[in-house]
This record gives structure tokens, sequence and C-alpha cells, in this order.
């Protein structure tokens, strides 16, 4: 059993390693790419920034990933891009030059993450249409107050790359696929095909699946978990299609928000705008949107606004397929309707109608790059002046993502109105008792849950201030 990526032009292997070991430790370690640097091991510093290529046809995709949580098999058959990388000649590249002599750049530990970042925005690499302070949102400094390496990554903003050779050698690996197996004692397994996925998962009930590691990496580097049965989902060809149709857009289980950030922003604007808010890009170009679903997580972001737009989940077994609401699929704090041997499939979100007022507000500490203290999603109908259906869900409220069922039904039947928003935030306060945590009190969720219906009717009048979340909560 050996894992092989394509490093600056060679092919590397390395025989039965620990599948639950990083990529950056394989870096610093056997590899000896200390540039690439370690801050926190759980995706939230960017010091570990690296880019990770895969073959799309002719061409080679690249992205920012945290090597601090991504599973070293998971870059197998892949190219991978460090620091070192830029300047393999000798010279810095125009990016590094330019970091160096604009003072972009003092202690110098954050900087190899940096340079990853903004090198893979001028390359092209996923989620590069985004500005510059959008592919820096997931590195963090504690030097150069940003506006230096801003400048740095405005001035050299697009840098040609030649990847001729990396999709040679990527096409090279290609036949290469890595047997599914055992190494140092954990089973490792790679279906390429959901047909295999099913059969894998039929005989191994009890598999850890693995889809983009930004949950499951802080497992085991922070949380020290022994995950010894994994199946990695991220090569199944068929699960990561995005498919947009008139009535709304499928999302299979293998596509990273970065991907689907475009299908979901034409969705709707607001979704774009929390796309924009889930980690940095480096985790949104790990992260699947099913992942999201499928932790179950009572603060994951992407569940209550899938939710207020009515989405569906798919889930698939040797059994066949069920559809079911996404609300149905979170039955209690950590424990979700997903039956032994099945898996999250796809996720339906459909289309907004013309006359739905849809509101996806979060409220976090920082505007990038951190968790919710609470999320309020809606999607009110409103027809001559009369609400006629209310779907409205929250996320840090309860043990589970979950509807608002009293605001709901203070708000149906009745005019879209002040009063009626006023008795429906009202009845908002009923529907939940949340938890008092680091990310807010109970009476702050509660409060802020209400202004955030307050913020949908005073967006509706067009008398909102603001639609962007930064209140300090
Ligand atoms: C620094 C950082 C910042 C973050 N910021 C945010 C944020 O702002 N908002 C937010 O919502 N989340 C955030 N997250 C959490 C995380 O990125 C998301 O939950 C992410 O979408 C998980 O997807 P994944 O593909 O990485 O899942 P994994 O880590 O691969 O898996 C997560 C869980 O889901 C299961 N699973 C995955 N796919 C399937 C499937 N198809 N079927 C069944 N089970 C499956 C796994 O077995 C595991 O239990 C952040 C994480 C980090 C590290
Ligand atoms: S070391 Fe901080 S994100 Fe990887
Ligand atoms: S230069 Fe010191 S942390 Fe950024």
């Amino acid at each position: 059993m050996a894992v092989r990526f394509l490093f600056d032009g060679e092919a590397v292997e390395l025989a039965s390693p620990d599948p639950t070991g990083t990529l950056l430790e394989t870096l610093r370690g056997p590899l000896r790419r200390t540039g690439t640097k370690e801050g926190c091991a759980e995706g939230d510093c960017g010091a570990c920034t690296v880019l990770v290529g895969e073959a799309q046809g002719e061409r080679v995709q690249w992205r920012a990933v945290n090597a601090c949580i991504l599973f070293l098999p998971m870059v197998h058959g892949k190219a991978v891009m460090t620091v070192e990388s830029l300047s393999a000649k000798g010279r810095l590249n125009p990016l590094q030059a330019c970091m160096a002599v604009n003072g972009s750049s003092q202690c110098g530990f954050c900087t190899p993450g940096f340079v990853m970042s903004l090198h893979g925005r001028a390359i092209g690499a996923l989620g590069s249409e985004l500005p510059v302070a959008d592919a820096i949102a997931g590195n963090l400094c504690r030097c150069t107050g940003y506006g230096p390496i801003l400048e740095a990554g405005e001035a050299v903003s697009s840098l040609a790359q030649d990847d001729g050779a990396v999709a040679a050698g990527l096409a090279g690996l290609a036949g290469d696929a890595m047997a599914s197996g055992v190494f140092e004692g954990r089973q490792w397994f790679v279906p390429r095909s959901s047909d295999e996925l099913v059969e894998v998962l039929a005989e191994h009930p009890e598999a850890r699946i693995v889809a983009g590691a930004t949950d499951l990496g802080l497992w085991v580097t922070k949380g020290l978990r022994d995950l010894d049965c994994l199946v990695f989902i991220g090569d199944v060809a068929d699960l990561k299609a995005i498919e947009e149709t008139p009535e709304g857009v499928r999302i299979g289980a293998g596509v990273r928000y970065a991907e689907a950030h475009g299908a979901l922003a034409r969705l709707h604007p607001d979704l774009g705008e929390l796309v924009r808010r889930i980690g940095g890009l480096q985790v949104r170009s790990s992260a699947t949107v099913c992942g999201n679903i499928a932790n179950g997580s009572p603060i994951g972001d992407g569940p209550p606004a899938l939710i207020a737009l009515g989405a569906e989940l798919t889930l698939r077994s040797a059994s066949g397929r069920r559809t079911i609401p996404l609300e149905d699929y979170f039955l209690d704090y950590g424990k979700q309707d997903r039956r032994a041997g099945e898996f999250v499939e796809s996720v339906f979100v459909p289309r907004p109608s013309a006359g739905t007022l849809v509101h996806i507000s979060k409220l976090s500490r920082r505007f990038d790059s951190d968790i919710s203290a609470v999320l309020g999603a809606f999607a009110l109908t409103v027809e001559a002046e009369a609400i006629t259906a209310a779907r409205i869900a929250f996320g840090g409220m309860a043990a589970t993502p979950r509807r608002a069922a009293g605001c709901e039904a203070a708000l149906v039947g009745q005019p879209f109105s002040e009063a009626t928003i006023a008795a429906a935030a009202e009845a908002l306060k009923g529907d939940f008792n949340p938890l008092s945590d680091v990310r807010g009190t109970a009476a702050y969720r509660i409060e802020a849950a209400a202004a955030l219906l307050w913020r949908l009717w005073h967006r509706a009048q067009g008398t909102a201030v603001s639609v962007l979340d930064m209140e300090p909560c």
C-alpha cells in the first residue's frame, strides 16, 4: 500500500503511511518542506496553506487547503505545491519579492501561508474570482496588520502558470488507483463510484465517511481520536455533480463549498454571502456541503439556510434510496436519521419562487471565518399583501438546526405588517430554549433571533441599515 502524488514534477511515494496522519506531518517530516508551518493544527490560522492540484480534462484545478487537517491519502493521485515550489530556482517569485519589499512580512511565521493563498488566487485556483481580502480571510497574522499583505496581493494579482508538465504527470498517475487497504492497522477505503461506496458500506457499516475532513481532521489533531476504519468519498466521480435546473440545485456529496458557491449564490444572493463566511477559502476548498449537513452540528451554517428554502436530502444504501425533508434528518444532539450502511448522496435546494422573501443572517463575533452564535433563515411567501407560507429555521438556538414552529404559525394567514412581525417575534421567544456558551448567552440568542426577524421586515421595507451581520454578541 502506498500513497503517490506529484511534487514539483516528481512522483513521490510513501509506503504504508498512517492514513490519519496529515499532509503537513509528511511535508515537515520525511519531505523536509519546513516552509509550511503549523500554527493551530485545526484549520484556523492558514500557516499550513499549500496548493493541491487535480486534473480537470487537460487542465489542472488548484485549490488552497490547510495541510494540517488533510489526511495524507487524500492527496493520492494529485499534485502538491508548497511555498518552496515557488522559488525552486533559488529566486523569489514576483509575489514573494513584492511581499518582501512591501513590508508584508515581519516575524515571517504566517508568511508562507499568505504567499500560498495569494499565489493560488493569482494562478486561478478555486475561488480566485473573489477579492484579495476573501482569499486571505483564512490566514491570520499577528504582526503586520494586513494592509501591506493586501497591497501585495493586489499588486501581483495574476501570474502565468504553465501546468503542462503537471497535467502530464497527473495523467501518468491516473491509472494508479490506490487499492483500499490496511495501513498501520487502520482500514482506508477509496471507492471510485457510488455503487462501490454502497458495497463498501454494506460490508463495513461501521466505517466513518471522510469527505473534506474539515471536521474529521480535528477529531484526530485536537480530539486525539483513533479512527480505525475510514472510507474516503473525495474520489467518487458521480458524487461531484452540481445540477442547476429551473426547479433548483442538486449538490452531490463530493461537492465542496467553494465549488457550489456560484450555484448557491444564483439560487439566492444571501446564500452566496453565507458561503463567503463559512470558514476561510482553504476550509471551503475542502469542506463539502453534504459533510456540513451530515455532521449534524447545531451551529453548522448550511442546514438552517437550506431548511428554510425547503431542501430535501437523498440518502442511499444497499437497500436503495430515500429522500426526506432536510429538517427531518436532525433527530437530536449528535443523532441523525442515518441508518447503518447509509450515506448522504445529495441535497436538493428548490429555487425560491418570485413572491418569496428570503433573508439569511449569520451573527458571529467576527465577519470572516467564524462560527455562528445565531443563524436565522427566513422564507416568507407574500401574496396580495398576506403571508401565505413561512419557513423559518435557526442554527445556534437548539440541540439541532430547527424550524421555529410558533413563529411560523403567527405569520401564516396574517397581513405582512409591522403588527404581524411584532406578534411573530414574540411567538419566536417561545420556540427555543437556547444554551449560554462562549458565543452568546441564552438571553442574547433569544433577543438576536427576534432581531433577525425584524431585519427581514426592515429589509423588505427598504429601511434596513445594512444586511451585513457584524454585530458583536
Ligand atoms: C477552521 C474551520 C472553520 C469552520 N467554519 C465553519 C463555518 O463558518 N460554518 C460551518 O457551518 N462550518 C464550519 N466549519 C466546519 C466544517 O468545515 C463544515 O462542517 C464542513 O462542511 C464539513 O464538511 P467536510 O466535507 O469537511 O466533512 P468531514 O469532516 O469529511 O465529515 C464530517 C462528518 O460528516 C460525515 N459525512 C461526511 N460526508 C458524508 C456523507 N456523504 N454521508 C454521510 N456522512 C458523511 C463524516 O463521517 C463526519 O462524521 C469549520 C471548520 C474549520 C476547521
Ligand atoms: S496550522 Fe493553522 S490552519 Fe493549519
Ligand atoms: S508576520 Fe508575524 S505572524 Fe504574520
